[in-house]
């Protein structure tokens, strides 16, 4: 019956010894197993396609806006949908009677508006050429040949 007391103990530096290695492993484990987020480069391929986007819309300097990114820019609203009566992207019957004004009243009527549809469609920093672009490819999609003004660097 004394087993218990008689079981030799370990000596107690021996003990100290060898919860101090337990420490140490745990706190190497822990620096090792440190989640992958704060390794700066993995980050910053995370957040690169942001910046590449921003990058992409700034290289668009006012002015040099192309009639597609003008009209998908400001036009799109109303007009992709028809929306207030507006004469539809691609709608060729309702595009006809408009185009047939000429491109100079049309484009006119985009810059200083016409009953429902606002000044430069709202797009206030649009310049009057960029305006005449979108216009062109507005009209060109209801079967208008009009040369789009070129965007030049
Ligand atoms: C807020 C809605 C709205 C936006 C945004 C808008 N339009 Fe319009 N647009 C209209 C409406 C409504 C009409 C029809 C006006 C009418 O004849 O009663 C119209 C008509 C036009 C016409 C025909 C004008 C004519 O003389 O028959 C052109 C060209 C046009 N828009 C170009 C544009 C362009 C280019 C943009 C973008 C820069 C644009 N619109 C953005 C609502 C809009």
């Amino acid at each position: 019956m004394s087993d218990l007391r008689d079981r030799p103990q370990p000596h107690p530096r021996a003990r100290r010894l060898a919860l101090a290695a337990a420490a140490l492993a745990a706190v190497t484990l822990a620096a090792c197993s440190r989640p992958a987020d704060t390794d700066g480069e993995a980050r910053a391929s995370r957040i690169q396609p942001v910046a590449k986007i921003s990058l992409k819309v700034q290289k668009v300097a006012p002015g040099s806006r192309t009639g597609e990114q003008v009209y998908q820019g400001t036009c799109a609203g109303c007009h992709g949908a028809g929306a207030l009566g507006s004469p539809k992207t691609g709608d060729a019957a309702a595009w006809g009677p408009r185009i047939a004004q000429g491109f100079d009243t049309l484009t006119k009527h985009a810059i200083e508006g016409i009953r429902q549809m606002p000044p430069r469609g709202g797009g206030a920093d649009l310049t009057d050429t960029e305006v005449r672009r979108a216009v062109a490819y507005l009209a060109n999609s209801g079967g208008a040949k009009f040369a789009e003004p070129p965007v030049t660097k």
